[in-house]
Order: C-alpha cells, then sequence, then structure tokens
C-alpha cells in the first residue's frame, strides 16, 4: 500500500499540490455532462482544507496537444468544484505555471484551494519534461496523486513531478481506487467472473489474456463478440470485425479451454439493417446473421446464459457496454447485465467492480447510481492498466506505506 495524505501528521500552512483527474465529459455547449470525477475529488480536498493546508490543484482536460486553447480550459471545472465545496474559496489561473501562478500561489491562505489551469496547455507535460516538472514540483511541500484515472501517464503532473519533492502521498480516491481493484487481483471471492465487452477487441486483447489467469469466468459481448463469432466460423453480416485479431481470438478461446476459464460468448443477437436509432432489429441465432445485417446487441437467450454465470459468481468485474447502449432498441443487454449486478450486490453481497468510461456513461443512460456496486472506477485505460497487472507510474512513484508492526 501507499502512504496517504492522512498518514501526514501536520499539514497546517503546508502547500499540498494535488494532482486529480478532473477529465470530465463535456457537450458542444461547454456544460458538464457527469461530474463524477470532480465528486469524487472532493474528498480528498476536503480534507486537505480542514487540515488548513494551502491546496493547489493541478489536471489535464482534453487532449490540447500542449497548446493552450479556450476550449480546453478547466474553468467550468473549477466553476463545478466551487459549487461542490460552497463554503472553500476555490481560485483558478489562467496559466499552469507562470510568475502569476507563483503570485497567486503566495497569496493562498490556509484552507483555501487553487486550480492551475489545464497541465496539457504546456508541452512538458505529456513529454514528462524534467524542466516542467521542477516547475510543479516548486509549488510544493507534498505532492498529493489522487488521480486514479490518469496514473497510467507518465507525465510531469502524474510521474515526474514526483521526483522533485521529497514527500510524495496517494489522495483518498487514489487509495479506495487501489484497494477496491487490487482486492480483485489479490484475493477475489470465488467464482469469479469477468465481463469485458466495448467495440474493439484490439484495444482490450491483453487484458482479456491476463484476466484468463484469474477468473472462472469470462463473459464476451459488445462489438468484440463478432471478431470471436467470426473467429469459430459464423457468417457476421455487416457486425463489426477486426479481422486481424482472428488467430488471437481463436488462440485466446484455446487458451480459455486449456485453463478451464469458462468462456461465455452469446447464442443470440439483436441485429439491425443499419446503424441507426431508428433501424430495423430482429432478434436471431447466432448462426443466422443474414448478409447486410449488423449485431447490435446480445440477445434474450444470451442475457439468461449471462445471468446464469453471474448469479453464482461471488466476485464480478465488468468492463464495457453489451450493445450500443446509446440507442434504447440495442441497450437492453447493458441495462440487464446492469440491473442484475446492481441486485446481487445488494441482496446476495456479490462483490461488484465496474470500470470504463461507457460503463459509466451506461449506468448514467439507466439511472442506476454507482453507490449500487461495490465499486465504481473513475478509472477507464487506468482500470485496465491495473487489473491487467502492470505498475502504473502514477502510482509507482508515490511513498510505500510504512509497515505496521
Ligand atoms: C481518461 O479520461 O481516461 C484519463 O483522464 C486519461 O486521459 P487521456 O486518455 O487523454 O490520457
Amino acid at each position: 500500500m501507499k502512504r496517504t495524505i492522512r498518514d501526514i501528521e501536520n499539514w497546517q500552512g503546508r502547500r499540498a499540490l494535488v494532482r486529480e483527474d478532473l477529465n470530465v465529459p463535456m457537450d458542444d455547449n461547454g456544460n458538464i455532462t457527469d461530474a463524477t470525477r470532480i465528486q469524487e475529488a472532493v474528498p480528498t480536498l476536503r480534507y486537505l482544507v480542514k487540515q488548513n493546508a494551502r491546496v493547489i490543484v493541478m489536471a489535464h482536460f482534453g487532449r490540447p496537444k500542449g497548446q493552450k486553447k479556450s476550449e480546453f480550459s478547466l474553468a467550468p471545472v473549477a466553476k463545478r468544484l466551487q459549487e461542490l465545496m460552497p463554503d472553500v474559496t476555490v481560485k483558478t489561473t489562467q496559466d499552469t505555471f507562470s510568475p502569476e501562478v507563483v503570485m497567486a500561489m503566495d497569496g493562498l491562505k490556509n484552507g483555501e484551494i487553487l486550480v492551475l489551469e489545464n497541465t496539457r496547455f504546456d508541452p512538458g507535460e505529456e513529454a514528462n519534461s524534467p524542466e516542467f516538472a521542477k516547475k510543479l514540483a516548486s509549488l510544493a511541500d507534498v505532492y498529493v496523486n489522487d488521480a486514479f484515472g490518469a496514473a497510467h501517464r507518465a507525465h510531469a503532473s502524474t510521474e515526474g513531478v514526483a521526483h522533485f519533492v521529497q514527500e510524495k502521498v496517494a489522495g483518498l480516491l487514489m487509495e479506495k481506487e487501489i484497494e477496491a481493484l487490487s482486492g480483485l487481483l489479490k484475493t477475489p471471492e470465488r467464482p469469479f467472473a469477468a465481463i469485458i465487452g466495448g467495440s474493439k477487441v484490439s484495444t482490450k486483447f491483453s487484458v482479456l489474456e491476463s484476466l484468463l489467469d484469474k477468473v472462472d469466468h469470462l463473459v464476451i459481448g459488445g462489438g468484440m463478440m463478432f471478431t470471436f463469432l467470426k473467429a469459430q466460423g459464423f457468417s457476421v453480416g455487416k457486425s463489426l470485425v477486426e479481422d486481424d485479431f482472428l488467430d488471437q481470438a481463436r488462440a485466446l478461446m484455446e487458451k480459455a479451454k486449456q485453463k478451464g476459464v469458462n468462456l461465455v460468448l452469446p447464442s443470440d443477437v439483436v441485429i439491425a439493417d443499419k446503424f441507426d436509432a431508428d433501424a430495423q432489429s430482429l432478434v436471431v441465432d447466432i448462426h443466422a446473421i443474414p448478409e447486410g445485417w449488423m449485431g447490435l446487441d446480445i440477445g434474450p437467450e444470451s442475457m439468461d446464459a449471462i445471468q446464469q454465470v453471474l448469479g453464482e459468481s461471488r466476485t464480478v468485474f465488468w468492463n464495457g457496454p453489451l450493445g450500443v447502449f446509446e440507442f434504447p432498441a440495442f441497450a437492453k443487454g447493458t441495462d440487464y447485465v446492469a440491473r442484475f449486478l446492481a441486485m446481487q450486490t445488494k441482496e446476495n453481497g456479490c462483490k461488484t467492480v465496474l470500470g470504463g468510461g461507457d460503463t459509466v456513461a451506461a449506468l448514467d443512460v439507466f439511472h442506476i447510481p454507482p453507490e449500487a456496486y461495490t465499486h465504481v472506477s473513475t478509472g477507464g485505460g487506468a482500470s485496465m492498466e491495473f487489473i491487467e497487472g502492470k505498475e502504473l507510474p502514477g502510482i509507482a512513484v508515490l511513498e510505500d506505506a510504512p509497515i505496521k508492526v
């Protein structure tokens, strides 16, 4: 485990440089469409404010590629943070680092928060330049990394900065994420099932492979299922397929057999005549996908099979929707699994851990609160890499917790 903000005895007047992941979805009019990541940053910030620290927050927003672009400003995010913490003074800066930022920091009182402008406005951020990292470090007495969702990036604000600050600790969100996800890797109560969906197998192949060493059941849904179905010799019509991955899909199915993992692929699908919310739709067996049609969801028979597997599982990890949940006609598979898992959590004490931006967005569409599950990760790529067993640079760089005797 890592040392956390709670392990530091005296915060009074000290400068806490806190990296948060405030990369929230925003619509074309600049409205935040899901503030979960901002809300999840609050416990750490509130703790530091209560301890009378001087809190400097840094975060990235979007991918401005080292250029200062107004549409990527963190100002709306800082505004929302202020609304969530109305009793605290939240100040902002126009730059990530400049003489003005240093002045603003000097003027910051104990218990106040200063939000720096988007770290990715500086090319030194993604290049993890030591010069930029040193500048950021000059703002800190203690570096706090709370940005689990960006911990797989070795950038100046997530990794480099820590090399120039003596004390570097995890925030409360980071701690919660590490505990929930490492619980899956170390001591999952069995049977342990993983459900992996989403459109592309190429982006999730390595996590699928590594899950074969961990789980009892591996359920595959979403667009990626068609690469597996085609690899088994089925005609999949116009469904999404990554032909480059057919051999690998076959190898993965073979490996699952060797390892005794129950690989669950759909037996029926909902097909559409075009990729559209108003498309004509039909439920067909996977043997019967007609030419010119595409699969956009799993069918009812597949839902029953998945329910059976999940019903007997004590631990479930879920990443990626099972169909095109944005279109109501093709959202049933994802909706069904989301509700069944929520019920399993509440009524049967099943441990359910969810991750990935699309999975979280689906919960929002179905109006299911994250509290319905054991843990909903704020990390997309980060949670996948963590589950794969990779060491995330933003975590590796933090101090280890002292061993308790
Ligand atoms: C995310 O949204 O997954 C994190 O904030 C990381 O963002 P990135 O993929 O642009 O590095």
